[in-house]
C-alpha cells in the first residue's frame, strides 16, 4: 500500500508537552509531544466514550512506561502508543496514525 505523508504543522506552532487538534480531510486528530517536542504521538481526537472532540485537551502522561491521555471530561485514560482504552473497555479503542517530524515540520500519515 502506497503510504501518503500529510504535513500538518510546523513544530513551534504546538505547545511544548501537550496536545494539539488537527484536521486533515475530514479527520480530527490529535497530536500530542512529550519531552519538549521530542517524542511525537497521533491519536483520533473523538473520545469514544461520548462521542466528543476533546482527546488533544486531555492531561497527557504515563503509566507504568505506557504514554496515556486522559479525556478532560471523565477521565478516561487512552495508550497513545496503541490507543486502547486504559480502563480494559476493547470497544473504546482509538484510531492511532503514524507521525513524524522532518526539518521542523510535522507530517501525518492519515
Ligand atoms: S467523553 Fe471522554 S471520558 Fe467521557
Amino acid at each position: 500500500m502506497m503510504s501518503t505523508w500529510t504535513k500538518v504543522a510546523n513544530v513551534d506552532d504546538v505547545l511544548e508537552n501537550g496536545g494539539s487538534c488537527i484536521k486533515v480531510g475530514n479527520e480530527h486528530i490529535a497530536i500530542f509531544n512529550f519531552d519538549n517536542k521530542t517524542v511525537w504521538y497521533a491519536i483520533e481526537n473523538t473520545c469514544p466514550h461520548k462521542k466528543q472532540s476533546v482527546l488533544s485537551r486531555g492531561l497527557i502522561g504515563e503509566d507504568g512506561g505506557e504514554p496515556k491521555v486522559a479525556c478532560p471530561l471523565h477521565k478516561n485514560a487512552f495508550s497513545l502508543k496503541t490507543g486502547k482504552h486504559l480502563g480494559g473497555n476493547e470497544e473504546w479503542t482509538v484510531k492511532t496514525y503514524p507521525i513524524k517530524v522532518e526539518n521542523n515540520e510535522i507530517y501525518l500519515n492519515v
